[in-house]
């Protein structure tokens, strides 16, 4: 298998990235140490208000993209699984009324296994929920209570029993490269994971993000994360051990059996078009400009939540000035997207998308070291990243937007 192909397939010629919906609700239980996400705690959410809101920041962004069809929907947080079920109901009501929502259409709730958000897991299925990402984190009590979480081991697996039970499909996370892991370890974890598992595992790597607890008591020098080598050797575990049960990597920390692929996710690799809500929630959309011709925006909600909810209240939206992007910055996103997928970017799209050839852009000098040094492959159809360059992908983009 080359790095162009899925699953032994060659990889399509260039698959419409389609079009989406992003729903953030930014509230969780508790702030994990490591998260950087925009995520509050809260001590009372007022949910009509908030789910009035959502519906009212949708109906401004249907104005401009209504009659497009809806192949999936992501309920993103936060912990969108604290939101009333009434209100994912509401908001899957709203997005079948101003767009069109086919039947199969992929609706993903991201829930952290806690008891009460499980118990809730039968009405999210009857408001539409058809996939679930479970944010199970470890199956080491430890580890769990290292990462701040809320829940055990056990509830955790016992979250992803009843989610197999109401869901269609399921996913859980996972985070390795924890301190003092050894690789025996995490072999030993994932191989539990394994026997959990159905279509679909996302297999992050612990990082350090600026701002969060950990990032400071790693600057204090009391948080050691496993060196480079041992690093190294857990996602090189990673990858073998989900190769072989099947569910190979379609991106650098996603792994999913043929067909399992989060759709939701890979139109964003595809830079495909979406709309997002919520405070924070960044969307791209495709829109006639003044010149007759095609141009690409950046939007972008106001992140606090509370000012997000006053101006949604007083002008229908809590969007930031929008931002058009310009044909190179989109080839730079085209490839920091892209190369994240095991089939690469599809070089029709960066001509459709940018308006020149990749060869135009990048010249045959830049490309050719890359190539010739394993981490970059291309065909007549596709310019992808092998297994070592998705490892160093953040090399091999300074070398190719240099
Ligand atoms: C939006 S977050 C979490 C969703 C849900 N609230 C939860 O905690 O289960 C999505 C995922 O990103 C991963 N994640 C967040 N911060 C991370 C970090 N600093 N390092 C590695 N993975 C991280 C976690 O696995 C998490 O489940
Ligand atoms: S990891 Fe999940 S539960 Fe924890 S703070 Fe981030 S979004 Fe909230």
């Amino acid at each position: 298998m080359t790095a162009l192909s899925v699953r032994g397939r060659p990889a399509p010629a260039a698959p419409d990235p389609g079009f989406g919906i992003y729903v953030h609700w930014p509230f969780c239980l508790a702030k994990c140490p490591y998260c950087d996400f925009n995520s509050h705690v809260r001590e009372r959410i007022d949910q009509p208000r908030w789910a009035a809101a959502l519906l009212r920041e949708l109906d401004h962004f249907a104005n401009e993209t209504e009659g497009r069809t809806v192949g999936s929907v992501f309920f993103g947080g936060g912990t969108p699984s604290l939101m009333a079920p009434a209100t994912a109901a509401a908001v899957i009501d709203r997005v079948a009324r101003r767009w069109s929502l086919p039947a199969d259409a992929e609706i993903t709730l991201e829930a952290n296994p806690t008891s009460v958000e499980a118990g809730a897991f039968a009405e999210f299925a009857a408001a539409g929920v058809n996939r679930v990402s479970l944010g199970i984190q470890a199956l080491d009590d430890a580890a769990l209570s290292f990462l701040g979480r809320e829940h055990s081991a056990e509830e955790g697996l016992a979250a992803l029993a009843l989610a197999r039970r109401h869901f269609r499909r399921h996913s859980f996370d996972l985070i390795y490269a924890r301190p003092e892991q050894t690789a025996q370890g995490w072999q030993a974890e994932l191989a539990r994971a394994l026997e959990h598992a159905d279509g679909h595992l996302s297999l992050y790597q612990l990082t350090i993000e600026p701002g969060t607890a950990f990032h400071a008591r790693h600057t204090r020098g009391s948080l050691g994360l496993p060196d480079e080598a041992t690093q190294a050797a857990l996602y090189e575990t990673t990858q073998a051990m989900l190769e072989r049960a099947g569910l190979p990597a379609y991106e650098i920390s996603n792994h999913a059996r043929p067909g399992e692929e989060s759709r939701h996710n890979l139109l964003y690799w595809r830079y495909g078009d979406y709309v997002g809500v919520g405070p924070g929630a960044h969307g791209r959309l495709t829109a006639s400009a003044a010149d007759g011709g095609r141009q690409k925006l950046a939007t972008r909600t106001h992140r606090a939540p509370e000012v997000w909810l006053e101006r949604v209240e007083r002008q229908g939206h809590a969007e930031q000035p929008r931002e058009a992007i310009v044909p190179a910055e989109r080839l730079a996103e085209m490839l920091m997207m892209g190369l994240r997928l095991a089939e690469g970017v599809a070089l029709s799209r960066i001509a459709a998308e940018t308006g020149r050839r990749l060869d135009a852009w990048i010249p045959a000098p830049t490309l050719a070291p890359l190539l010739e040094a394993g981490l970059l492959v291309r065909d007549d159809r596709r310019l992808g990243a092998t297994a070592a360059g998705r490892r160093r992908l953040d090399a091999v983009l300074a070398s190719l937007l240099a």
